[in-house]
């Protein structure tokens, strides 16, 4: 992307919350001493027709962010975040959702197709000590998609608390693509969050009209639930599959040394070919896959950073071992998804202005209101929705139940990164962004799909709206 932020090298600098933590004594973990956390790939039971069944338990749990103190957070299946949910294209799923936190909640299924019915959302919240049933089957590609809560004004404190996990996809592209593929070895996750904590420790999210405005950001930045870990890597090319699971925060996410790098996948697909790029812009909700060659490294170590925020989030210790030659694949996959549409022309367009003044966000002028539909949709038609950002503010503009291919761009092309099958596309303030999208899963009135700024106090405040998705001919 062109939109470099003043580049400083992201050398690790200290936190001013150091300040709250030596008149607390709380003290931080010495910086780059703790492993890198990787979460667990759930196990499914797999059933006698090869149904693969999940468990997922939202349950309350504490955990040591800090050295001598517990911070308590939410977790699924764990003390915070998820399980990794990984499944092949064409698989028949199920998952059992508990909630056994003292409050309601409930799972999206951020980025996957599946009816609105078998979706999450505010429509749809599971009381304590209940639990909700999905089963819906995988047909599409293979990406980095994940889950989290959508629960009605609480998306963003619930995430916030720890709630949220990675939904990989596999596919016959990805399965035979020549990529790094061990988890955990040279095929790693990146879950990149910032949080605060008030002088107890705990995670501070209770906001102000401020924090309601531009998002509540944190100081502190967390990689897998781990503040300022470390990873030790082969000398070899890694694979890194990176999600913005934070609230509100934007990332240019850059390597110390500077080092080049290719992307090879957006939110939802692969490019058809790698991006070479310096630095990676994320917002909240997106996620990329990127490849970097660290082969000359051995016995040295470089920073995973943001160059916005200057901090290094990751320490990557190349280990003493000979290297590894790789050649990057020159073709991914080939995105036949909105290509052979004749007429632009004679497309539905339906647009979409996000407003933000003084104490009210919405979109076309509307607050979200659960007992409203906003639009109207009908089954497997290619439309073109324009999305206005008349403000100065980015926001991250998401999409349920479908990927789409972003068209123009204040009437230029897409980035080049980000010519991928999207469910999550920045606009820019003064930016008009256009997208081909087409909805091929019904949404009825009862458990409609969302739109919505994927700036999760944004979301919450009313920046979101509904759809139906249903038979024409009916
Ligand atoms: Cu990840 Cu409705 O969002
Ligand atoms: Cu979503
Ligand atoms: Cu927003």
């Amino acid at each position: 992307m062109q939109r470099r932020s003043f580049i400083r090298i992201a050398i690790f600098t200290s936190l001013s919350t150091q300040v709250f933590a030596k008149e607390k004594k709380i003290k931080f973990y010495k910086s780059f001493s703790q492993e890198l956390n990787f979460p667990d790939v759930l196990k499914p039971t797999i059933h006698k027709n090869g149904l693969k069944e999940f468990n997922l338990n939202l349950k309350e749990s504490q955990v040591s962010f800090l050295q001598n103190v517990k911070t308590k957070t939410y977790g699924i299946n764990s003390s915070f975040l998820g399980p990794i949910i990984k499944v092949q294209r064409g698989d028949e799923i199920k998952i059992n959702v508990l909630n056994s936190l003292k409050e309601k909640s409930v799972l999206h299924w951020h980025g996957l197709h599946l009816e609105g019915n078998c979706d999450g959302g505010p429509n749809r919240s599971i009381d304590p000590n209940s639990s909700w049933t999905t089963q819906f089957k995988i047909n599409q590609r293979a990406a980095t998609y994940w889950y989290h809560p959508h629960t009605h004004e609480k998306t963003g404190e619930q995430v916030f608390k720890g709630l949220a996990g990675l939904f990989i996809i596999e596919d016959k592209d990805s399965n035979k693509a020549d990529l790094p593929k061990e988890y955990a070895v040279d095929d790693i996750p990146l879950i990149i969050q910032d949080r605060r904590f008030d002088n107890k420790a705990e995670f501070l999210y209770k906001y102000s009209m401020h924090d309601v405005m531009m998002g509540v950001k944190g100081n502190i930045f967390l990689v897998n639930g781990v503040i300022r870990p470390y990873i030790n890597v082969s000398p070899k090319t890694i694979r890194f599959r990176i999600l913005n699971g934070s609230n509100s925060r934007f990332y240019s996410f850059e390597f110390s040394d500077k080092r080049g790098f290719y992307q090879i996948a957006g939110d939802a697909s692969f490019l058809e070919k790698p991006v070479e790029m310096k630095s990676l812009l994320l917002a909240p909700g997106q996620r990329a896959e990127v490849i970097v060659d660290l082969s000359d490294l051995k016995n040295k170590s470089i920073y995973f950073g943001d160059s916005y925020s200057d901090e290094s989030l990751l320490k990557i210790n190349v280990k003493d071992e000979k290297e590894q030659k790789f050649i990057l694949p020159s073709n991914l996959t080939k995105i036949h998804e909105y290509t052979n549409i004749k007429d632009l022309s004679s497309l539905k367009r339906r647009v979409f202005t996000l407003n933000m003044s003084m104490g009210f966000l919405g979109i076309n002028g509307r607050k979200m209101d659960m007992s409203y539909i906003n639009e109207k949709v009908s089954l497997g038609e290619t439309e073109i929705w324009v999305i206005k950002n008349p403000g100065r503010m980015p926001h991250p503009f998401h999409i349920h139940g479908c990927s789409f291919r972003i068209l123009s761009r204040n009437k230029k092309q897409a980035y080049l990164n980000e010519r991928a099958l999207l469910d999550t596309v920045i606009v820019f303030g003064n930016e008009i962004v256009e997208v081909l999208v087409q909805f091929n899963y019904k949404a009825s009135k009862e458990y409609p799909f969302m739109y919505h700024c994927h700036i999760l106090e944004h979301e919450d405040a009313g920046m979101m709206g509904q759809f139906t998705v249903e038979d024409k001919t009916i």
